[in-house]
């Protein structure tokens, strides 16, 4: 339960107010009471104030408990309403929970609020949750679906660009002129940059490319920052950093492109107003490193991948949550909060771990440590045993 709890109370008699503060404060719920008595107050409180409950006398001088009760519905839906009455009888109480009221309590039976209180927000929270969670599940379900149907779409993409391309060809043959050839060069190089574009999204909607292979990060890295340069707002820069040649890693690059979009696109999120985003890899020998996502400590040669962005950073309370399903700070129908889960899921099927440092309103950086392939050195050759001379 939230603490402290943020309570709208609508009761005209001022002692009755204190009586209920004081009894749910000896049963230790913490809670901040907002007490209103006229019907306009109550009016106002709604519409400015968050409230976690709201609690209501049934009758009071020029309004009356139903009213307070359509109008609580009204203007926040998901929050419980109960009644705290002196002088509800049975059938006004039926007809306030049929309504939508969550309970009422009698102000004689004042013992029982607590309990009816405790039980009225949990159960708000979790309908609010499950209602949030079937949302997430309703969009990751189109999301799957647009993948499936992105094979379509690809297909008939293709068959859009191989005219184009074709002619490009052909025209060149004809086109004489300087500034003709130009045109037709920079049109044959646009239409081939589609059809790779195509064909990473047939790639990435298929999940082909199962087999683990022997993988260039340099190659990865620049894939994804191709991809994000064509289709992220201008306002993100984008930086690759890459010191040389690296070592590869065996792996599926399916998987780690969609690790490195996922981690692209939440960069991107995180920068509305745009920023930069830099990718940046490098080859590294670790001894007994530990994150706070790999306690346990590892040693070898590792390939560092690093995305970072100055956006507006992970509060540290949240950083813990960041990689459980489901968990998403984006309002509903933005995100389904599988974007990470995903991320560390595949990281870590590669036998790697990661990183992720954030400070809010500069930024966060995601690091991605993969085994290396190094080459074994040749084992030195062995000593030639002793032999004792003849004597
Ligand atoms: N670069 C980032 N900067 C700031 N916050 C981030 C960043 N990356 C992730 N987060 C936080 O972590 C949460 C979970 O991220 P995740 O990718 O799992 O889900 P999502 O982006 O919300 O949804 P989905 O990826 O499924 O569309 C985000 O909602 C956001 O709060
Ligand atoms: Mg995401």
């Amino acid at each position: 339960m939230k603490s402290p709890l943020r309570i709208l109370h609508l009761e005209d008699n001022q002692a009755d107010a204190e009586l209920v503060r004081e009894m749910l404060l000896a049963e230790e719920i913490d809670c901040a009471v907002t007490c209103v008595k006229s019907p306009e107050d109550y009016a106002r409180a709604l519409e400015v104030g968050d409230f976690d409950l709201i609690l209501t006398d049934f009758s009071l001088p020029r309004f009356d408990g139903l009213s307070a009760l359509s109008l609580a519905r009204e203007k926040r839906p998901g929050t419980p309403t109960i009644f705290v009455s002196g002088t509800m009888g049975e059938e006004a109480a039926i007809r306030c929970l049929q309504q939508g009221a969550t309970d009422y309590v009698l102000k004689d039976r004042l013992a029982r609020l607590p309990s009816a209180v405790r039980r009225a927000v949990t159960e708000a929270q979790e309908l609010a949750l499950r209602k949030k969670l079937e949302a997430q599940l309703l969009r990751a379900q189109r999301l799957e679906t647009i993948g499936a149907l992105a094979g379509g779409i690809a297909h008939d993409l293709n068959n859009v660009l191989a005219p184009i391309l074709m002619g490009t060809q052909i025209l060149g043959q004809e086109v004489m002129s300087e500034a003709g050839r130009k045109i037709l060069e920079t049109m044959r190089a646009r239409a081939l940059r589609g059809a790779e574009m195509i064909q990473q999204i047939l790639t990435f909607a298929r999940g082909v490319g199962g087999e683990p292979a022997m993988l260039d990060p340099n190659q990865l890295l620049a894939e994804v920052q191709s991809l994000a340069s064509e289709t992220f707002p201008r306002a993100i820069r984008l930086q690759l950093h890459i010191p040389g040649a690296l070592h590869p890693v065996l792996g599926n690059a399916t998987q780690l492109h969609q690790v490195l979009l996922n981690l692209c696109v939440n960069a991107r999120d995180a920068m509305p107003h745009g920023g930069s985003l830099c990718l940046a890899a490098q080859n590294v020998t670790l001894d007994k490193a530990s994150t706070r996502w790999q306690p346990e400590p590892v040693s070898g040669e590792f390939v560092l991948l690093t995305v970072s962005d100055t956006g507006h950073g992970i509060p540290p309370e949240l950083l813990d949550q960041v990689f459980d399903p489901f968990f998403t700070t984006k309002e509903l129908g933005k995100g389904t909060g599988l974007g990470l889960s995903t991320v560390l899921g595949i990281v870590k099927s590669h036998g790697g771990f990661l990183d992720v440092s954030s400070e809010v309103g500069r930024g966060t950086t995601f690091k991605i440590y993969l085994p290396a392939n190094v080459p074994r050195p040749a084992p030195a050759p062995e000593p030639a045993p002793e032999v004792s001379p003849d004597i």
